[in-house]
């Protein structure tokens, strides 16, 4: 298995988020972001009790980062726009920094020189402190026009050069965060469907890109061959991902939702339908880890119903006491390759094959602080993920997914939202020790030698 066993044209990256690696947080006229305050104000939430206010630091290093890039033999690097280093306080009436304008800039054509393509998410968790402030974010329909406005501003100054669009990265992540997750889904939902439909009415012609929204889902083996456990399965998948994948196609919430869930489930106009379906040219899938998923007899779903008693799932990582696959650092992941081919069939089939990018994949270990850097930068383990996965996304290639593009995550260690630094997502280190050096792992070797072109 190597570059050539996948379509001409397929896309190999890395990818990366904004607060997750800039750092620079109090620099270049950035206004703060919920995520800003979260660590700040609640730093014991944080496993480290840390933040990203220096990251790793790519505001100051991309260069060197798109270097390291190139060594890799990568076509392409996604990351993620930080809202408030354009829109300090979330809105265009409140002014734009023309310095983050500038940052962004820089990159791109960074990118560009070195023969990178840039994939570009409009918005991966880090939202403007003023506008959570000012109505709750997600949860009001306020947040369709700032969030389009946004997204026109970067379409205006970047689409010359940025070909491939995310509106929002896992929005299913950002929904179970919080405490009203249909309420933001389907805002989240609806600013996504705006910065859609003036992406395609005034840009996608001229500029000549594609637009699509990044959703993470893994696969849901039933936990037994017991009818109740093969439904419980698909739900788990319509609570995950057709959730997403339903509004955007059908203009509807999966009937599932609608029935487990019933009146707090929010509808959509006949308007807003319309609007949502078709709202893509590309999905953009994260997959890490799958669950098994059984029929759950007796939740309190009377008394307190959430996101997941709604569901009647129990999702578990093992089955009489075998796990589903080996633990990562990561107390969610197992490693599960199959499932990534299991779960781009299933979309491929049940959503009429469109358009996807990996646009995540990827495992951690632990920072582990009594390790040499020699030491550290051994990362077989990682080797073996990116080698099955990428394997199981060749077989789903050759039974008909439409699948254009691999990122791995990510191409540094960085801020791990709530596990802080205590874990390494890279196939490149970070030494927080000394000055945030970046030294290759095994693995950025292996994916050099992988990724080379004759
Ligand atoms: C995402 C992810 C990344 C994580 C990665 C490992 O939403 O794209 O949360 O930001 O770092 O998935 O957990």
């Amino acid at each position: 298995l190597n570059r050539s066993s996948f379509p001409a044209g397929f896309i190999f990256g890395t990818a990366s988020s904004a607060y997750q690696y800039e750092g620079a947080a109090n620099e270049g006229g950035r206004g703060p972001s919920i995520w800003d305050t979260l660590t700040h104000q609640h730093p014991e939430k944080v496993q480290d009790g840390s933040n990203g206010d220096v990251a790793v630091d790519q505001y100051h290093r991309y260069k060197e980062d798109v270097a390291i890039m190139k060594y890799m033999n990568t076509d392409a690097y996604r990351f993620s726009i930080s809202w408030s280093r354009i829109l300090p306080k979330g809105k265009i009436s409140s002014g734009i920094n023309q310095e983050g304008i500038k940052y962004y800039n820089n990159l791109i054509n960074e990118l560009l020189a070195n023969g990178l393509e840039p994939f570009v998410t409009l918005f991966h968790f880090d939202l403007p402190q003023a506008l959570q402030d000012e109505y709750s974010g997600f949860y009001s329909p306020n947040i369709i026009k700032d969030f389009e406005d946004y997204s026109e501003l970067c379409f205006k100054e970047f689409g010359d050069r940025v070909k491939y669009w995310i509106t929002l990265n896992e929005p299913w992540t950002y929904s179970v965060g919080v405490d009203k997750p249909y309420l933001a889904t389907h805002y989240q939902l609806l600013a996504h469907a705006a910065a859609v439909q003036i992406y395609k009415a005034k840009y996608q012609v001229s500029q000549k890109g594609l637009i699509g929204i990044t959703l993470n889902c893994g696969w849901f083996l039933p936990y037994s061959n017991n009818t109740l456990d093969i439904h419980a399965a698909q739900r788990a998948l319509d609570f995950a991902l057709g959730w997403f994948m339903e509004p955007i196609t059908r203009g509807k919430y999966p009937r599932s939702m609608e029935k487990y869930v019933g009146s707090r489930l929010p509808n959509f106009s006949e308007e807003q339908s319309k609007q949502l379906i078709g709202s893509f040219d590309f999905i953009g899938l994260n997959y890490y880890t799958s669950n098994y998923a059984a029929h759950l007899l007796h939740p309190n779903n009377d008394t307190d119903p959430t996101y997941w008693t709604d569901q009647h799932v129990n999702l578990t990582t093992e089955r009489n006491g075998i796990p589903i696959g080996p633990r990562a650092a990561s107390s969610w992941l197992y490693v599960y390759p199959k499932g990534i081919q299991e779960i781009l069939l299933y979309i491929t089939k049940t959503y009429n094959n469109p358009l996807i990018y990996i646009t995540e994949n990827g495992i951690d270990e632990f920072n582990d602080p009594t390790l040499s850097l020699e030491e550290a930068l051994i990362d077989t383990f990682r080797i073996d993920y990116h080698y099955r996965h990428l394997y199981y996304v060749s077989t789903a290639i050759k039974d008909g997914a439409n699948v254009k593009g691999y990122f791995a995550w990510s191409l540094l260690d960085n801020f791990e939202w709530f596990n802080g630094y205590t874990v390494r997502f890279g196939i490149n280190f970070v030494d927080y020790k000394d000055n945030l050096k970046r030294h290759q792992k095994l693995s950025a070797d292996w994916f050099k030698d992988f990724l080379k072109k004759n």
